[in-house]
Formats: structure tokens, C-alpha cells, sequence
């Protein structure tokens, strides 16, 4: 039953009650919405929304390794190690986090309210030194935020009685919290406290391992970490659980799998490798002006199973469960364009339980240097009674078998032998004698003239649609007049001002801490009638001044490898969004995890582009069941944080097209976004913001979107080597990225001012045209008439 509104006291907008606090620091200028002076809150409460929450944390939880020690009997005595217990990450920093959740449940209050057997003198001490002046957990600011707290075990005073009382009963165990957190506009760092153990956690574990019978690690990270000191420990922790940045109810969620009232069904969307040095982007990462990504496809599991296998301590899909599972072909279909495969998976262990069927091709491994297996569809089973069969069906597209010839500028499926496995049981298989062609597309490194021969002839005709003086948006909205029309009829201010948003973060316009809002910004368009829709952050929840839910990060989503439950999760976000007039999520992140130190890797989903085009798309689904807008993010290539503004990612156009378009790809044809984000970074010298063939050759002309495409908060500066007077603004519109958002080329604009780059040419030789910023209006409105619908008025 919905709880529905709990409590509403949203008054409106209210510039005073309103007031940001920003902080200035590096890139993220102007972007700290989280220190904000809210003095008033509605609280949207769902029930439905609250439990898909804890479940999503749960089934996201990833079991690296277990002697048998869990779950733990509800009485087993308990002592918990680590500060984390009670400064629990719940989330990630930067516009990836810092959502005001209604509430947070940490770890000991997870276990409390489980009922659990917990050693309370160390935990109540725990919570004293915890928020002791001394140890008090440092918040940070934006992009220096901690990656970890320090451990303070040897001033516990109670551990040894803790050590002694749990002693003697064979059922106890020591439960052991490592927490790392990371951030927009950073990267992790190969240092202690980031991706390496403090000497403080060392020390901790080794207390841990002499003083106590049983220990189970739980990792409270958004993604991974060195882990070579399992290996070192070896026998003597008996159980990891990744428990991930699990959102609001990540205590709870973690207790659930303690005690197994869950059973977990998380995998692991990463390669969790033995060391930090053999990541194959190791030595390519992290330079702020440019990126090498040498490692062209062969990204995680891509390049460990065939070229480095011994160096994986567990691999992409590793996740343990309390009972077992088989697998058993059920026939397999194959179409020109399409694989369908049908499996019979079966719980034969002695609990219920779910888990994913992960389908993998293994690939021929004649002709072009590939993998040896990849990715090409996946599913969760419901959960399973003891003894319980499902049948489940997986299709994907041949294209995930492909291998992308740059000389032939075509998608091949490469002749030679083709066998299908179901979580390692073959299911099927299929055997090409010649190569068949998949696609054929554009190249995206033609010569300079080429390139200018194709967008010169994206430019569009003008329009032939007659002048309608005065129409107002209404008549577009009741049908009575085509958009066309409307457009024609626009003034070339109208017109620019469609091309942006209204100028600011937290725009008066909208609600308090949004992130910024498009369409209607300027008194004319208002008066026609068109509304403004409005952005807010972000992947792990509304980043506003309300209280929002907080949701699992990006990566436990992933974990899940449940695209039904986080489409439900987000069709119930919806309805907050809804609540609090919200009109578009930036949201999901969608860049690869290239390499583990990248700041916002907790955002994105997995090293794999399947994995993440289909979350994506469950995420972009569940906004639409719900009314709302996705904006899929940031297309392409920021892979890393460093430099995140200038830097140029140098990659193949196989590794382009296979890996880090390749998700956005799916996503985009599964679901149809009404919006994308690009990126800050260039893709081999260009800018994503100017790049026409990332928008228009690949994005709207091979794939079929018919959105708006928004930059990422503010751009540099540009002039097209093409059209050597188009700069910024034009540069911009011409590529057919529609929107610069927040809308002013200034960080610190609290009025909209023109910098004068888009009409600047319009109407000279070569300069932009009535047509293009037409069109471009065209794909902003089509948007704000599919959103806001019911609130055109005149
Ligand atoms: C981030 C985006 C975010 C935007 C608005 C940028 O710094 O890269 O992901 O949506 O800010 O907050």
C-alpha cells in the first residue's frame, strides 16, 4: 500500500529559502548544491518506492567468497570492526551523490533491527568515538572529499572483553567494515586510504584474525579496490561480502544478506584483478591533457580471460549464493540479425534463491586479434524454491559478436565456429563458413574535406512552413497546429534562447537545487505558452534541496543484474520526480569502467558495454513508465576525472564502436532516451559538444535518436576547423548539440548573458542558419511537448 504523502510543506520556490552555498573549487565551480540552506522540506514517501530501494541493495550485494560462514544465525554473538559501521558511505560524492535521503541506515542500525546478536559495548563505543570531536568523520568539499575515515581500533577499550566474550562460542564471528568512497572531478588514488588498506585497517584486520573465531570482511565501496590481502589472509577470513554504496537502506540491505533473510544474488559487473598494475589501461591513465586507450577492446574481462587469466583474483560475474544452481540447454534460435537461446535453470541447493544467467559467446578465434568470449545477454530468475525449475529465454543482437573492421567500415561476423554458455554450460552454437556482414556505417576519421562534405549536406533546407504570427505552443499541444509551424513562426532570440538553458544551476525557474531548466526561459517563449522542463541530478537519486530517495549506486544496479527490478525502481522514482516538479533525470551514467581509479566509476555501470546498455536502458524505461525523461550520460569517453575538461581520449575506432559507443548503442535502440548528455571531454581531438559525427553521423543517422542532445554543465570554447567562423554556439548547433546547459557560458552567470557565438553568423556565407537553429528548436520542443504536455497554457 502506497504510505503516499507523508508530510508536504512545499511552499513553491522561494529565493530565500533557497539560498546555495557554493563552493569553488577546480572544474566543479558553482556545482556544490549539497551545502544548501533548506529551511523547508517535503518529504514524498512511497512504500513501494522505500522497499525496491532495500531490495535492489540486497540483490546487489556480491558474495566474493564464503567458507561457509554465512549467513550467520540471527543469535550468533557478533563484534563489528571498522569505523564504517557507523560512518557508512551510503553514496558517492559530487553530482552522483549528495542527495538529502529521508533517512540512512548504517550498518549497526541494519544489524540492530535485524534483530541481530551484536556485541553492543564496542559498538556503543564505536558510536562515541565516531562522533567524538577527535575522530569525527571528515565531509570534505567539492572534489577533495575523503576516499576513506581513519581507523582509531587501538583506542577501543572494549575489544579485548569483545574478543573474550565471543570466544568461547563457536558460532561468533567478527564482522570487519572497509569503506571507500570516490567522486566527481577526482580520481581514486594508488595510495593508502584509496585503493590501497591503511596500516590502521591492516591492523585491524590482523587484531581481527588473532582475536576472533570467524571473520567476514564487507566491503562498503562503489567499486572496486586492491584486494591482494585476501590472498594474504587466505583460511582466515572466512567470507567477503561487497556490499557496495547501497543507498539509504545499505545497513539493512547488508543484514539482510548476514542473515540471509536474502539470498544473495549480486555478480560481480568488474574484474577484480590481483593488482592495480595489471589493468591493461594502467600505464594509460590518469594524464590530464590526453588518454591513450592502447588497450584498443580488449577492456576487464575482455583482456584477462585471453591475455592475462592467472592475474584475476575474481572475474566479471563472480557471486556466490546460499544454495546451487543448474543449468540445462532448452534449444537455440538463430536469425540473420538475432540470437534466442532458452535455458532451464533450476534451484538444487536447499534455500530459496535467484540468479543470473549470464550468456556468453565464445568467439572464433581465427581473423581479427578479438576476445576469446564475450557478454551478449543476460537475466535474473525470480527466486527459486528448493527443487524450483525456471525457464528462461535471452536474445541479443548478432552485433554483440561483431567485430568492427575499420577498413571495411562495417560490423563482420567473422567466419568459424560460435558456442554459447549459460553461466559456463554450453547451450548452443552455430558455425559461419564465410564472414557475414552485420553493418555497414560511416567511417569517423575521414579526411577534414569529407567530413565538411557530410555536415555541409546535414545542413537543412528553409523551411518552406508558412509565418503563423502569434500561434501559441497550445495549438502545438491540442494537435491543431505542426510543430513546423510554431518553429517558423519563432524570432531568431526565441530561437536561441531554445538552444540553452535558462543560464544557472538552481534556476529560479525551477525547484529549489535543480540543476538547471530549458525551454521557455525568456518572457516571449513563456508568453507563447511553452513551459520550462527541468534537470536534476543525478544516477543515485534527486540531487535537490528536498529530501529524495537514495538509491544503490550505478555499479551495485549492475550488480544486480536485474533489469525488470531497476526499471520498477525507477518508474517509482518517477513519481518523486513528479512530486517535486522534476521533469528530466541526469541520469544513468553510462562510461565504461576503463580503469578502477576513475572518480566516477561508483556512477557507471561495468567494464562491460552489454551490461551497461541494458541497465541503462531499464533505467531510461522505468523514467518513461513514469512520465519522466532519462539523460543518458556522458557520451563518450570520460573514463577518467583528471582533466576531465580538456582531456583527449585517443581510441580506436573498433574500441570506439565495440566497447564505449557500444552501450549507449543498445541503450539508445532499446529505449529511445528523449535526451543524452555528452561528454567534457574530446574523442581524438574533438570535443563531444562539437562532435558531429558522435551526434549526428552515429547518434541520429546510424542509430535513430530523435531527442535533444544536451552538453554537460558549461563547455569550452571552440571554432570549427570546417566552417572557420562558426565558433562555440554554432560550432555547437551545427554538430546538432541542441542544448548548452545550464545555459550561460560563465560558471558564475546569475542572469542569463549571450557571449553572441550563435547568431553571430547567421545569415553570412557559411554562418549558421534559420534552418539549423529551427531544427534545433524543433528537437528541444518535441521534448518539452512529450514532458510537459499537460501544463501548456497560454
Ligand atoms: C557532471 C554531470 C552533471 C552536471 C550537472 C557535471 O559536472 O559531469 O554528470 O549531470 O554536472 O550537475
Amino acid at each position: 500500500m502506497e504510505l503516499g504523502i507523508l508530510r508536504s510543506i512545499k511552499t513553491g520556490f522561494s529565493r530565500t529559502a533557497n539560498r546555495v552555498t557554493d563552493k569553488v573549487a577546480g572544474s566543479g565551480l558553482g556545482q556544490e548544491l549539497n551545502t544548501l540552506d533548506s529551511s523547508a522540506h517535503a518529504a514524498y514517501g512511497s512504500e513501494k518506492l522505500t522497499a525496491l530501494v532495500r531490495r535492489a541493495a540486497a540483490d546487489a550485494g556480491v558474495i566474493l567468497k564464503s567458507d561457509g560462514a554465512l549467513p550467520l544465525p540471527l543469535n550468533a554473538p557478533v563484534a563489528v570492526l571498522g569505523r564504517c559501521q557507523c560512518d557508512w558511505f551510503f553514496v558517492g560524492y559530487g553530482s552522483g551523490g549528495n542527495v538529502h535521503a529521508p533517512y540512512k541506515t548504517n550498518l549497526l542500525d541494519g544489524i540492530r533491527k535485524a534483530g541481530g546478536n551484536l556485541y553492543e559495548p564496542l559498538a556503543k563505543e564505536y558510536e562515541a568515538l565516531s562522533a567524538s570531536k577527535r575522530f569525527r568523520a571528515e565531509a570534505g568539499f567539492w572534489g577533495h572529499w575523503p576516499f576513506s575515515h581513519p581507523e582509531f581500533t587501538e583506542r577501543l577499550k572494549t575489544l579485548p572483553e569483545a574478543a573474550k566474550a565471543l570466544a568461547d562460542d563457536e558460532s561468533s564471528a567478527c564482522i570487519v567494515v572497509i569503506g571507500r568512497a570516490s567522486g566527481e572531478d577526482r580520481d581514486l588514488k594508488p595510495e593508502k586510504g584509496s585503493w590501497y588498506l591503511t596500516d590502521e585497517e591492516r591492523r585491524m584486520l590482523d587484531i581481527a584474525v588473532k582475536s576472533f573465531r570467524r571473520i567476514i570482511v564487507l566491503l562498503n565501496t562503489g567499486g572496486l579496490m586492491d584486494l591482494s590481502w585476501l590472498e594474504e589472509y587466505g583460511d582466515r577470513i572466512s567470507a567477503v561480502l561487497l556490499a557496495w554504496l547501497g543507498g539509504q537502506d545499505s545497513g539493512s540491505a547488508a543484514a539482510d544478506i548476514i542473515y540471509g533473510s536474502v539470498n544473495p544474488s549480486g555478480r560481480l559487473p568488474d574484474t577484480a584483478a590481483k593488482t592495480l598494475e595489471d589493468y591493461p589501461s594502467f600505464s594509460d591513465f590518469g594524464n590530464k591533457k590526453r588518454t591513450d586507450y592502447r588497450e584498443g577492446v580488449f577492456v576487464g574481462y575482455r583482456y584477462f580471460d585471453k591475455k592475462a587469466p592467472d592475474r584475476v583474483l575474481f572475474p566479471f560475474g563472480h557471486g556466490l549464493s546460499y544454495t546451487d544452481f543448474e543449468i540445462a540447454p532448452g534449444g537455440m534460435a538463430r536469425t540473420r540479425s538475432g540470437l534466442f537461446v532458452a535455458v532451464k535453470v533450476k534451484n538444487t541447493g536447499s534455500r530459496p534463491g535467484r540468479t543470473s544467467v549470464l550468456l556468453r559467446a565464445l568467439l572464433p578465434q581465427s581473423g581479427a586479434d578479438k576476445p576469446l568470449s564475450v557478454l551478449v545477454a543476460f537475466r535474473k530468475t525470480r527466486e527459486l524454491a528448493p527443487g524450483e525449475e525456471q525457464a528462461v529465454n535471452l536474445s541479443c543482437d548478432v552485433k554483440s559478436l561483431s567485430v568492427f573492421y575499420e577498413d571495411r567500415h562495417a560490423f563482420v561476423l567473422e567466419k568459424g565456429e560460435y558456442f554459447l554458455e549459460a553461466n559456463g554450460v554450453h547451450v548452443g552454437g552455430f558455425t559461419l563458413c564465410e564472414d557475414e556482414t552485420v553493418e555497414t556505417v560511416h567511417s569517423l576519421s575521414p579526411a577534414r574535406e569529407e567530413l565538411r562534405a557530410r555536415i555541409e549536406a546535414a545542413i537543412p533546407e528553409e523551411s518552406m512552413a508558412p509565418r503563423t504570427v502569434d500561434r501559441s505552443f497550445a495549438d502545438v499541444a491540442s494537435g491543431k497546429l505542426p510543430l513546423e509551424y510554431f518553429v517558423a513562426d519563432l524570432s531568431k532570440t526565441e530561437l536561441e534562447a531554445l538552444t540553452r538553458g535558462h543560464g544557472m544551476m538552481n534556476s529560479p525557474l525551477g525547484p529549489g537545487g535543480n540543476a538547471g531548466v530549458f525551454g521557455g526561459v525568456i518572457k516571449p517563449l513563456k508568453d507563447r505558452g511553452v513551459p520550462v522542463a527541468t534537470c536534476c541530478d543525478g544516477p543515485a537519486g534527486l540531487r535537490m534541496k528536498e529530501v529524495c530517495t537514495l538509491i544503490p549506486c550505478g555499479t551495485a544496479l549492475a550488480a544486480s543484474f536485474d533489469t525488470e527490478l531497476v526499471e520498477a525502481l525507477h518508474e517509482e522514482l518517477a513519481h518523486e520526480m513528479e512530486f517535486f516538479g522534476v521533469d528530466v533525470r541526469l541520469a544513468p551514467g553510462m562510461n565504461i569502467h576503463r580503469h578502477p581509479l576513475c572518480g566516477r566509476n561508483f556512477e557507471y555501470f561495468s567494464e562491460d558495454p552489454v551490461l551497461t546498455g541494458y541497465m541503462a536502458s531499464a533505467v531510461v524505461r522505468g523514467l518513461a513508465d513514469g512520465g519522466k525523461a532519462a539523460c543518458p550520460k556522458h557520451f563518450a569517453c570520460n573514463n577518467q576525472e583528471a582533466g576531465r575538461n580538456v582531456n583527449d581520449a585517443r581510441v580506436s575506432e573498433r574500441a570506439l564502436r565495440e566497447i564505449y559507443l557500444r552501450g549507449f548503442e543498445i541503450c539508445v535502440k532499446e529505449s529511445m532516451p528523449d535526451l543524452i548528455m555528452t561528454s567534457y571531454n574530446k574523442i581524438n581531438g574533438i570535443y563531444s559538444h562539437y562532435n558531429f559525427d558522435l551526434v549526428t553521423t552515429v547518434l541520429r543517422n546510424e542509430w535513430g535518436f530523435e531527442g535533444a542532445v544536451m552538453t554537460d554543465w558549461w563547455m569550452k570554447h571552440g571554432r570549427s576547423p570546417e566552417y572557420k567562423k562558426l565558433r562555440d554556439n554554432a560550432y555547437r548547433v551545427r554538430s546538432q548539440v541542441d542544448l548548452l546547459m545550464p545555459g550561460d557560458m560563465s560558471h558564475f552567470a546569475k542572469d542569463y548573458r549571450s557571449d553572441g557565438t550563435l547568431l553571430a553568423t547567421l545569415g553570412t556565407e557559411g554562418g549558421i542558419t534559420r534552418a539549423e537553429l529551427m531544427r534545433t528548436a524543433k528537437n528541444v520542443l518535441k521534448v518539452i511537448l512529450k514532458l510537459k504536455k499537460n501544463e501548456v497554457r497560454v
